[in-house]
């Protein structure tokens, strides 16, 4: 059905909205027409489509252009909903509900048979989560459903913090967008897997950190192996794509501020135009073709919300390459060299010191 006239719902006021707004009606009547519309939730917006219509999955994963073994996030906006699409709900599974439901921590459950394999890529288990923005949960009450939902970008680029973001990928591929302005954490949900044998082991870092889950349930959490080893892989498919992408290559710099102008200088001798991907703290010392900061070093929550919306920013500055500096990995940092690694795609270079 592509190209579409792709509508924008501008939704204000948001912290009372609720399932009758008549925004959110409207977008609705597409998605029971198993039609896919994009929506905003804590992390980064979502591209829905009713999770137990095998047409509207379909749809999804054509308008992102992505890879149908790679599963989708159920998103729901009670935990009553949780009944038709979990087999079981273990209880490891049930304390992290508590502490962080909603929130941007997905659980992956064994699938209930209502679920399509369409939905899981074929696995026999399913990925749930309940967001924390009061859009997306009126926006799940209205459709009436479950709304499976990957992040709104096309596939292979920076997901999107904004409606903006959506518009720029999907316009034309999608009928809508609900637009409730710029997503607050900036990075994907953490993917737990609770499907095995009382263990709780990490797919993907996100919103929700390590030290967070272990203190809630007092006890060690694993991290997929194909983090620490090179030759694992990952159990949760959407982790081995080139993903978050800017048009130019992206290199991560694990090096002093002297190395990373070493390099850009360069590169401009060469008669390439350089880019920096900074922080606040940094970026006046840098001389180059772009220089733009992703938040505050020193509050890394600032550098996840601002994250994509930057690696997107490098592509109108039109640069041939961009350096960026690295993160401690503690906290949300993990979450942000996990990104960060991504879009670099393995280019990464470390001064000699
Ligand atoms: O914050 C988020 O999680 C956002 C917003 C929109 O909710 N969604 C999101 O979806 O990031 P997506 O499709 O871009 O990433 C889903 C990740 C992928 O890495 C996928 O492989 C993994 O979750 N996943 C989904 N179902 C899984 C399953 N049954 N087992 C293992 N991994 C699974
Ligand atoms: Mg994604």
């Amino acid at each position: 059905m592509m190209p579409y006239k792709t509508t924008v719902w501008t939704v204000d006021n948001f912290e009372q909205i609720s399932e009758k707004n008549t925004q959110l009606i409207q977008a609705s009547l597409w998605i029971k027409k198993d039609e896919v519309v994009a929506f905003p939730t804590e992390t980064v917006y979502g591209l829905g489509g009713n999770a137990l219509s095998d047409q509207a999955i379909s749809r999804i994963y054509e308008a992102k252009g992505r890879p149908s073994d790679n599963p989708l996030i159920v998103h729901i906006a009670e935990e009553g909903q949780l009944k038709e699409l979990a087999a079981e709900i273990p209880e490891k599974a049930r304390i992290l509900m508590e502490n962080f439901w909603p929130g941007p921590l997905t659980i992956i459950f064994p699938k209930g048979i209502k679920v399509s394999s369409k939905v899981t890529g074929g696995l026999d288990t399913v990925a749930v989560r309940m967001p924390d923005h009061p859009v997306a949960l009126a926006f799940i009450k209205a459709c009436g459903v479950p709304l499976a939902a990957p992040s709104a970008n096309l596939s292979g680029k920076p997901s999107p913090t904004s409606a903006g973001h959506v518009f720029d990928d999907l316009s034309g591929r999608i009928p809508g967008i609900v637009d409730g302005g710029q997503t607050g954490i900036g990075v994907e949900s953490t993917v737990v897997d609770c499907s095995v044998d009382g263990a709780v082991t990490i797919l993907r870092p996100g919103g929700v950190t390590k030290e967070q889950l272990e203190e809630a349930l007092g006890s060690e959490v694993g991290l997929d192996p194909a983090f620490t080893e090179k030759e694992a892989a990952p159990k949760s498919p959407g982790m081995k794509y080139t993903h978050y992408a800017p048009d130019a290559p992206f290199v991560l710099v694990d090096g002093s501020r002297e190395f990373i102008q070493s390099l850009v200088d360069k590169a401009r001798a060469e008669g390439r135009r350089a880019g920096v991907m900074t922080t606040a703290e940094n970026e006046k010392f840098y001389n180059a073709d772009a220089v733009i900061p992703a938040g505050e070093r020193s509050r890394p929550e600032t550098v996840a919300a601002a994250l994509y919306d930057t690696l997107r920013t490098f592509n109108e500055a039109k640069v041939d390459v961009i350096y960026g500096e690295v993160f401690p990995k503690t906290g949300v940092g993990y979450a942000i060299m996990n990104r960060l690694e991504k879009s670099a795609g393995g280019n990464i270079v470390a001064e000699n010191k």
